[in-house]
């Protein structure tokens, strides 16, 4: 017969255990953490336009035509909370986010360009400004934009 109950003692241990081995792996984790991307985001002002309309088309019933009203339960998509929440992963983090999981319905489901040009349409809300240059649509060339909190 196995023993079905462990003894107190021996779960207060495995609990300190643990906690010794969660305690050194963040230790160890900190500092190797990357540095939060820090250049500037680049994006023009016709794909902030172009976002806007896929935008329309694809994402204002949860998430709202102001980006902050929508009515079937999307999160905000401006302000400092927003920006808090991505500056550690940047742009690169926000880009495959949107394109992993939005529309909810069908992650995924719109061209890398659509996910670029709104990536620009929600930055240009969240106090950036277009300028020549496109934001791209490779992740790994985004992975070095910032998002300011
Ligand atoms: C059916 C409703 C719905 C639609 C349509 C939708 N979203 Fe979302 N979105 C959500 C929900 C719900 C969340 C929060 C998911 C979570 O926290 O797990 C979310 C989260 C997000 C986030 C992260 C928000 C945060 O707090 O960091 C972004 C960015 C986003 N959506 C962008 C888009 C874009 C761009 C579109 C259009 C292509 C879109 N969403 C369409 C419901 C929706």
């Amino acid at each position: 017969m196995s023993r079905t109950k462990s003894s107190p003692l021996s779960q207060a241990t495995l609990t300190l255990a643990l906690a010794a081995i969660l305690a050194t792996t963040a230790a160890r984790l900190a500092p190797s953490q990357p540095a939060a991307p820090q250049a500037a985001p680049t994006f023009t002002a016709e794909q902030v336009e172009r976002g806007r309309a896929i935008y329309g088309r694809n994402c204002t019933d949860c998430h709202g035509t102001t980006l902050d009203n929508g009515e079937f339960g999307g999160p905000v998509l401006k302000g400092g909370f927003f920006r808090q929440k991505w500056s550690a992963g940047g742009v690169g983090a926000l880009f495959s986010y949107t394109k992993g999981l939005m529309p909810p319905d069908r992650p995924g489901g719109l061209t890398d360009q659509n996910y670029a040009d709104l990536t620009a349409y929600i930055l240009s809300h969240n106090g950036y400004q277009p300028g020549d240059k496109e934001m791209p649509t490779d992740p790994a060339a985004m992975q070095n934009m910032g998002i300011k909190p």
